[in-house]
Formats: C-alpha cells, structure tokens, sequence
C-alpha cells in the first residue's frame, strides 16, 4: 500500500502559507480567483436559504431570453452541487440566513461584444431582516461575473448539511484589467464534439476568461471540406448555431480562426484547385482569383450556407456556389474580430509551382511580396464584411507598416513583441509560445502566471493598444480525452494575470497556490477535470487523498 510520505502539495501549501503570515497579507483565507480588484470582509457566517431567491428590482434590464435567470440557476447548481441540504431550517436562527440575491443591471441591452462592460460591485450582509446580497453592474455580463464571484465565496457544510458563507459582510468591487481574455482551442487536428467545447466554455467562466477561440482550419482538416470539423460538419451544422447562443449567454465570445494562406491545405479536399498542386498543398495558390472568391464567400456567408443547410457532399461534388438558404457567416459568428492566421507561410510551393511561379513573374513579385499581397487582399475581403482583423506576429515583422490600421497583432514566437507593436500604434495579443502555449506542457502554472503582457511597455497610450492575451491549446496531442487536465488548472494561472490588477498580483507565484490550489479543487468539484498544480500539464495526483475531507 502507499508510503507514509508527506505529500509534496502539502508541503508547498505550509510554505506558501507561512510566506504570506510572513508578508503580513492576511489575504491567505480568500478563495476568490481570480482576485478581484478590491475586496474587504468580516468573520461572520451565514447560511443559503433554502428557497435562495434571484430578485431585479430596480434594474433597467429585462432578461427577455433569459440570460441572467439561467445564469443565477447555473450559480445554484455550482453551489449545492447535488448535495444533500436538509438541515433542519426552523431550528436555526432565521436572522443566519441569506435570503437571495437582488441583481441591479444599468443596461437594458444584452448584446455581447470585445470591450463590452464587464465590472460589477458585489456586497453581502452580516445580516438583515430578511438578509440580501446585492449585485450591481453595468451590463449582464458584469452581472454573471459577480455572480462567478459570489459562488465562489460558499462552500457545502457536510457537518450541518447547509452551504455556508463565510467570511461576511463582503463588500467588492471589480472590473477586469484586459478586456480581451481568451482561450483557443484546436477544432481541426482532433475532433472535439460538442459537449466537450460547451463543458469547456462553462470551465471558462469559472475563471471569467471571455473569448473562446476555434480554429479552423489546418493541413488535416477543415471547415469547409470534410465532416470532421466539429462546428460546422455535416452532422453537427444544425447546433452550431446553437453553440455561439450556448457561449453569448454565458458571457463568451466565439472568435473563428481562418488561417490563411498557410494553413489551409485541406480546403484542397473541397476545392483542389485551390492548391499549387496535389504534392504542393501550402499554402493557398495565390494566383487563382478563386481562392479570393472562396474567403470572400466564407466570410460573406454564402458558403457558410451551403455547410449548414446543404450538407458537405454537394460541396464536395460541386465546385461552385450553390444557391441555398443564406446564412451569414456573421449571425454565428457576431464578434467584432475574425482571425486571418497568416503565420508560418513558406512561399516555396508558389515558386515551385510552375503555373503559379509565372503569375509570380508577370506580376513582379517574388514568394515575400505575394505572401504580404495575399495577407492584405484577405484583410481588405474581411473589412468589407464589417470586421476588424487578427493576424498572427509573422505579418507584423515581415510588413507592419503596410497592415490595416484595425489589425491586431497576435503574437506567439516570444517575448518582447507587444512592445514594438505598440509602438507602431498597432493592437496586440499576447500568445508568446514560450509562456502561453498549453501544449507546452513543460511550462509550469507559475510560469502562466508570471507571464506579464507589459513587459517593459510603460507609455499609456502603448500599454492601452495591449487588448490583452491568449492561452493556446494546439490540439496535435490532445484529444476530448485529456483536453481539461491540460487547459486546467494552467489557464486559470493566466487568467489571473489578465483579470487582477498588476498591484493585486503577487510578485512571487508560491503567495497564491494555496489559492489555486483550491480553485483547482473548486473544477474538479465541478466537474472540471483539471490537473494538480505542481509538475508540468496533466500530471497525475501523487498519493491517496482529495481536495476534501475523506
Ligand atoms: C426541526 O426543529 C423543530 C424545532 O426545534 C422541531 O420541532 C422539529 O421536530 C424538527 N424537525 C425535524 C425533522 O427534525
Ligand atoms: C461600484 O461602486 C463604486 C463605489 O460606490 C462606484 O463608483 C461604481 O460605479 C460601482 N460600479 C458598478 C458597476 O455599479
Ligand atoms: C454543378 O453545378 C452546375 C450548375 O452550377 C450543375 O449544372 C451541375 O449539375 C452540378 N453538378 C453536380 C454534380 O451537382
Ligand atoms: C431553408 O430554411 C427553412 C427554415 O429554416 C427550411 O424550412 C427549409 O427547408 C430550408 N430550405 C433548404 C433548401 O434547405
Ligand atoms: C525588457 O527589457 C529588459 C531590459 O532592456 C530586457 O533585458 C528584457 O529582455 C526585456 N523583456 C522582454 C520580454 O522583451
């Protein structure tokens, strides 16, 4: 049987708590993650009611679909998690109980976009007669945040059967410090069904990241051309819709990677012609007008169509644009940004391709010059559907100047980039591989957290171009089976470092992991399959013993 070994988790927590006695914070009982920007408490308890009510009055925003009641029964459902309630409730002393909550939304509007307000102020009683807790919050969204907040700060009693609240009176105030939080996910190398990506957006939520992004498209697979993406195959065309609503409502934006022209080669699948040639596939042929036509028809909606209504195989049979019930690429896809891609581009298939090497010829351009001829003739067909566009760094250090002014710079090869895009008044994402990367599973959670998108940027007007950042789960080695453990609990560690103030955060990682310690217990609590803190992406638990009494 096991050894009688103290387990390491613990010995990190008894250091990392006395290093915070030590600093003199007495922050070491709070379990909010990540941090909000200003909080004060008490050491009083109060208990959940059991009829724990969601009451709106005052508030100017109607709830027509439903967005916030859902989301106060989603709270009740993280809270109580199934348990057993059954304390005796007329033994106790009423004046202990919290009797619901009364959320107070300035907007009436409910439409959720990148920069859309998301502060709320949470307070909760010592007591009262009867008790309530009070949300306030400009939009819905900041509404559901407070919400994420409160149910974070109960806690199941298996002793007397009651959730309890502790640490009241609380008084909060937050707001996020990046309005661009984002989490990638790879639809294209493995199939992700649905319940998977919706179980990912709801985990999302516990740790208020708001842009959940989907690639797709690859050499392997792709949207267009074959039925194993997941959003928009055949089979699953009908609910992708349904997918974006799934997100909007819990406050989450659904942003469609469609990278061109690097790597796309298997829209060659639908479209061979579309390619240099069958042994060249990357990246798109840049000489065929069609291939402009065919990102013009995503992006318009037009093909979109065709994937949802018509099904994949006429797509396949035929190569034109079928007439068919219109869809607009930008009902399902509402966001303000559509992601271009334009990284890892080798131009060498163009050049050896003889037919595209003479297009290359008469229009005077060599594989860089065609390369940036691609990229901005992609950017102009998006604009004029209305959006703003995101292109990875590549586009950036090889023609910046020349980028639409609307661009947003993705970054991912390092460290040090934001500063010169900033600089150039430019928007930028930071994504650096070295430390955001959650294949990497090398990369510990403390490096997550210490990852700081500033990073020797200190004029304001550079820092506000800094939208925020991007946790990447390229999916070559992950699948539906281990996809949780390697996002969680190491996103989490990035969220933090995108929501908190910079002088919230610790300058030392070991002064929060007890803190993520127990919000990684708080996912699997859940259901959140997220993986324990110490040693790299998805370790296994080390000895007997859970998060909880046992
Ligand atoms: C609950 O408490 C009340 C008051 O003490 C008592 O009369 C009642 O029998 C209790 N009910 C149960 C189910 O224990
Ligand atoms: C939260 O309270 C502060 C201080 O009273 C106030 O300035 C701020 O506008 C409030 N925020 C919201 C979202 O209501
Ligand atoms: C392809 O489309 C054309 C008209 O655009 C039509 O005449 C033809 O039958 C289609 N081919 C197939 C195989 O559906
Ligand atoms: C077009 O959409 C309507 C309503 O969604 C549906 O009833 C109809 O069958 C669709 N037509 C085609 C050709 O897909
Ligand atoms: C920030 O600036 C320092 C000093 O110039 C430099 O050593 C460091 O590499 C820079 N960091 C990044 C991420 O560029």
């Amino acid at each position: 049987m096991g050894k009688n070994l103290v387990p390491i988790y613990l010995l990190l927590l008894l250091i990392e708590v006395s290093l915070v006695f030590a600093g003199g914070h007495n922050i070491q009982q709070v379990n909010i993650w990540p941090m909000p920007k200003y909080f004060s408490n008490g050491n009083k308890v109060l208990y959940l009611s059991n009829d724990f009510e969601l009451r709106t009055d005052r508030s100017k925003y109607g709830d027509k679909i439903g967005i916030l009641k859902d989301g106060f029964l989603r709270f009740k459902d993280i809270v109580t998690l199934n348990h057993v309630i059954d304390a005796n409730f007329s033994r106790l002393d009423q004046s202990t109980f919290l009797k619901g909550i009364n959320v107070v939304i300035q907007s009436p509007n409910d439409e959720l976009q990148h920069g859309v307000d998301e502060s709320y102020n949470l307070t909760i009683p010592a007591s009262g007669k009867p008790a309530y807790a009070h949300i306030e919050a400009n939009s819905v969204y900041g509404a559901l945040h407070g919400l994420q907040t409160f149910s974070q700060l109960c806690a199941y009693n298996f002793k007397t059967r009651l959730v309890e609240l502790s640490m009241v009176p609380w008084t909060i105030f937050d707001q996020p410090r990046f309005p661009y939080r984002g989490l990638l996910i790879d639809t294209s190398r493995h199939y992700l069904p649905l319940p998977v990506i919706k179980k990912v957006i709801d985990s999302m939520t516990y740790a208020k990241l708001v842009t959940i992004v989907l690639l797709s498209s690859s050499i392997e697979c792709a949207a267009l051309a074959h039925c194993r993406f997941a959003v928009f195959s055949f089979r699953d065309s009908f609910i992708s819709k349904a997918l974006g609503r799934y997100a909007q409502r819990r406050g989450v934006n659904v942003l469609a990677e469609i990278d061109v022209p690097g790597h796309a080669g298997s829209w060659g699948k639908g479209y061979p012609s579309l390619l240099p040639s069958a042994g060249c596939r990357e990246p798109l042929d840049v000489s065929n007008e069609f291939t402009f036509q065919v990102i013009d028809g995503i992006l318009s909606g037009a093909l979109w169509s065709i994937i949802l209504h018509c099904g994949l195989r006429s797509f396949h049979i035929n190569n034109s644009i079928i007439a068919c019930n219109v869809t607009d690429f930008s009902k399902i896809f509402k966001y303000r940004f559509v992601h271009l891609g334009g990284d890892e581009v080798d131009t060498g298939c163009w050049e050896s391709t003889n037919r595209v090497s003479k297009w290359l010829h008469s229009h005077k351009m060599m594989g860089p010059q065609a390369y940036q001829y691609f990229v901005l003739r992609a950017q102009k067909i998006a604009l004029s559907h209305g959006y703003e566009i995101i292109n990875w760094e590549e586009t950036f250090n090889k023609f910046g100047d020349k980028l639409d002014r609307k661009t947003v710079v993705h970054n991912w090869l390092g460290g040090g980039v934001a500063e010169k895009v900033t600089a150039a008044g430019l928007r930028c994402i930071v994504s650096n591989q070295d430390k955001w990367y959650l294949d990497h599973v090398d990369t510990t959670w403390d490096e997550f957290y210490m990852n700081e998108p500033l990073t020797n940027i200190t004029n304001p007007k550079q820092q506000n171009l800094v939208i925020g950042g991007e946790v990447c789960m390229w999916g070559e080695h992950i699948d539906a089976s281990d996809i949780e453990q390697t996002i969680w609990p190491r996103a989490a560690a990035a969220a933090e470092r995108l929501w908190t103030p910079l002088d919230k955060l610790a300058r030392n990682p070991r002064h929060v992991t007890r803190r993520l310690a127990r919000f990684r217990c708080l996912l699997n609590q859940r259901g959140v399959a997220a993986a324990p803190l110490f040693g790299p992406g998805r370790i296994a638990p080390e000895e007997p013993g859970s998060c909880y009494g046992q």
